[in-house]
This record gives structure tokens, sequence and C-alpha cells, in this order.
């Protein structure tokens, strides 16, 4: 695998067998092997968009292997405020550090940085379409969990429409022969082109509206946010917003054993009830940020083989 200098931009751009590989190396690096290896690198972050767990688990990842971070948390302070273009941006940043990771409201926003840019760029989400980091370290989670990432059945729950999180997992796990089962209202579902991309790769998935039409127990249970930033119309949001909470009693139809991960922010979408039990592993999974953004920086940056 060659990673050396490449951008991380979709999850479609990596295969199985390399999926596999950045899995192996965030769980050597969460053992403590290729510590400090990022010493006298630079990272920038530029989050055009709200983040908590993306940017700061990525200046973590930096700081903790011994490198360096620039950038900015908000747009209003760039110059994109005064009209500068994204591509003039990357331009000047790509002159200052060693890799980039940009989030972006623009789907396709992180393909053109890539393309602009003379360092790796780090896609931490493009609009609806991806977020392919957050895939990994899902993915990560989900490996510690069962031990494997095959033969899996895997519900995702929720705004399928606008989710990133969900158009990245669903592709990665159809790789891995995943039995999926995409459970939302008739207006959040998983769009069209990303079904299409699963049909052709022979994804095994289906789709239902509520957890009470599940066939059969699930493995996992992926939460997501109804994207209330991304509604053109507010009245269409409310109509959605609130469908689903996931408590307690969730686990008559889930099965006692089905775990339950979330790419976080949280609203309502799963009752903090569920925090302290054994099902509940989405703190594990945005910590698990960290090992998996030390592992995919030092792969870009070439010093983790
Ligand atoms: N999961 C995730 O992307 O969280 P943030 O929006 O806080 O970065």
């Amino acid at each position: 695998m060659e990673m050396l200098g490449r951008s991380i931009v979709s999850i479609r751009d990596f295969p199985k067998e390399e999926i596999q590989t950045i899995v192996q190396k965030s769980l050597e690096v969460k053992a403590g092997k290729w510590s400090g290896v990022l010493k006298d690198k630079v990272l920038a972050t530029l989050f055009f968009e709200p983040s908590t767990r993306t940017r700061l688990s990525f200046e973590s990842a930096m700081v903790s292997m011994g490198g360096q971070t620039i950038g900015f948390a908000d747009a209003n302070v760039s110059s994109a405020k005064k009209g500068e273009s994204l591509a003039d941006t990357i331009r000047t940043v790509t002159g200052y550090c060693d890799a980039i990771v940009m989030r972006h409201p623009v789907e396709g926003a992180a393909r053109l940085a890539s393309e602009v840019a003379t360092v790796p760029v780090i896609n931490a989400g493009d609009g609806a379409n991806q977020h392919p980091t957050q895939t990994f370290l899902d993915l990560v989670t989900i490996q510690e969990e069962f031990g494997r990432l095959s033969n899996l059945r895997i519900g995702m729950l929720g705004d399928l429409k606008y989710g990133r999180t969900v158009h990245s997992l669903a592709k990665a796990l159809s790789l891995f022969g995943a039995q999926q089962v995409f459970i939302s209202p008739p207006s959040l579902r998983m769009p069209g082109y990303t079904q299409e991309q699963l049909k052709q790769v022979g994804a095994d998935y289906e789709e239902i509206e509520d957890i009470s039409e599940l066939t059969q127990e699930l493995d996992v249970l992926y939460v997501t946010r109804i994207q209330k930033e991304r509604f053109a119309d507010f009245q269409e949001y409310e109509r959605v917003a609130g469908a689903y909470t996931i408590n307690r009693s969730a686990f008559e139809v889930l099965g006692e054993k089905c775990r339950v991960m979330h790419p976080l922010p949280r609203v309502d979408e799963i009752s903090t009830e569920l925090d302290e039990t054994e099902n509940a592993i989405y703190f594990r999974q945005a910590h698990n940020g960290i090992p998996t953004r030390q592992a995919l920086l030092g792969l870009v940056l070439g010093v983790i083989q």
C-alpha cells in the first residue's frame, strides 16, 4: 500500500485490502507503536464548518506524535470572509504545512482542494457527501469490538440522506459482506446515487422505516443525528425532528447484545440512560479518532509504513 503524499478524499478511493491495513495500523498505534514520529511536521486544520471531535482529535493526534498544528475553526476568521476562493486558500496554505485537514460545506470541496494542493489533503467532511476518516475510526471500533469486520449485521438509523458518515460507512461495509439495514423516514432515505454505488458492488441491504420492522437482531445499530443545518425547508426538518429515540426498550427488537454507535454529536436520538451500559460504545468510538488519525497522518506523511 502506497500512502506517502496521498490525499484522503473518499472511502471509495480505498480498496478492501487498504482499508484493512489502515485499521491494523490504527490498532498498532493504539497499542503504543509509532510514537513521536511526526516531529517537525505541521498540520493545517481548515474548518469552514463547526466541529468538536474531528478537529480536536486531529490536533491531538498531531501534537501527541510530536508535530504541530496551525489553522482556523471558523471560516469567518479566514480570508474566505473577504471573498477569497477555496482554490486560492489551498494554494496558499499548501506552502505553510505538510498536510491539510479540511471540513467544508460544499460537496466536492475536498476533491478540488486535493487537486490544487501540493501536500496531502484529508477530507474532514464535505457537505452531505463523505467523511472518510470517521469511517476508518468506525471500522477500528468495530474491529476492536467484534474481532472482525466481516459478516456483521449492521443497522443505520436516522438521517441517511444528509448524514455523510453513513454514506462513507455503508460503502466500506459493503466490501466486507455486511448485511445492512437502512432505517429512516421516507424523506431521509439513503440517496439514490449512494444506493446505485452499493448495488454496483453487490451490497446486501434493505430499507425499513422503523426498528419495529426488523426481522433479525443486529450486531450494531449506527445512529445518526437529523442534520438540521442541511435542510433547505425548516418545516421539512420539523416533520422529522425527534423521529427516533433509542432507549432501553429498543433492545427488545435490537437484541440484548446489540452495540450502539454514533458519530456524535448526539441531540436526542439516543437516550442518556444507555450511556453507562455495555451496549453504548459511542464515546469509545469517538476516542478511537486519536489513534486512527495518528495512523492516517503517519501514513500520508511517510513516517508509518
Ligand atoms: N463525528 C464528527 O464528525 O464530529 P464533529 O462534527 O464534532 O467533528
